[in-house]
């Protein structure tokens, strides 16, 4: 029997493929595949996000921290794409919040209902563990997850603007940052 995991993508452009999307929890056989399957979405030049990269080491520790929040999708059983998120708590809020950080689907597979899917199950998880509220964040230019995530519910964007101080100034003419050589030993001046 297909459970709701399983159901069959949509098609609504008649170039579509029809075929069998299914949910599942992330495993350590998907860390490799994942993580080359994000380099091709997230490239420095695509989404740079000065607060987050896309490396091995994002994956990995989400899959090692937050395990029960990350998902990913095949299509036709190929990997199709991934959902990684984690569960935040506030000090003095009984809220939960449910923070969908990366959402990528394979380009093969765009359109046809895989990151719906993928939403839909990481909501539906979080919230059973309590979840009240659900956070993603885009660049502004990348329409297609902004009409994605319109699509899926959420709405007023907030601006967060980035700032940036270039430190490469200071730290010119200076070995290791240093400017004046070793610092001196204090209390120890001939
Ligand atoms: C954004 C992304 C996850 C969407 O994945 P997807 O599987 O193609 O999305 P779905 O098929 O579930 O699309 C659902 C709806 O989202 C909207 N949407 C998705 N991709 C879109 C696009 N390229 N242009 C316009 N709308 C789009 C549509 O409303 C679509 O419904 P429709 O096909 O009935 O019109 C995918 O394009 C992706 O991996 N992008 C690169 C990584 C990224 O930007 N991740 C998001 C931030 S972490």
């Amino acid at each position: 029997m297909g459970s709701e995991n399983e159901i069959p993508a949509k098609s609504a452009e008649p170039k579509r493929k029809s075929g069998v999307v299914r949910i599942r929890p992330m495993e350590v056989d998907d860390l490799a595949p994942v993580f080359h399957l994000g380099e091709t979405l997230f490239t420095a030049a695509d989404a740079p996000n000065l607060y987050r990269t896309w490396d091995e080491f994002e994956v990995v520790g989400l899959f090692q921290s937050d395990w029960a929040t990350c998902f990913v999708a095949e299509y036709n059983e190929k990997l199709a794409g991934f959902a990684l998120g984690t569960i935040i708590t506030k000090t003095h809020s009984a809220w939960k919040y449910g923070h969908l950080i990366w959402l990528g689907v394979e380009p093969e597979y765009m359109r046809k209902g895989v990151a719906e899917k993928l939403f839909r199950h990481f909501r539906d998880v979080t919230s059973e563990e309590g979840v009240r509220m659900l956070i993603v964040d885009t660049e502004a230019d990348n329409l297609a997850a902004l009409r994605f995530f319109r699509k899926m519910g959420f709405s007023s964007p907030q601006e967060h603007i980035y700032l940036s101080l270039n430190l490469a100034s200071r730290q010119r003419g200076t070995a290791n940052g240093r400017k004046n050589g070793p610092p001196k030993r204090p209390g120890k001046q001939r």
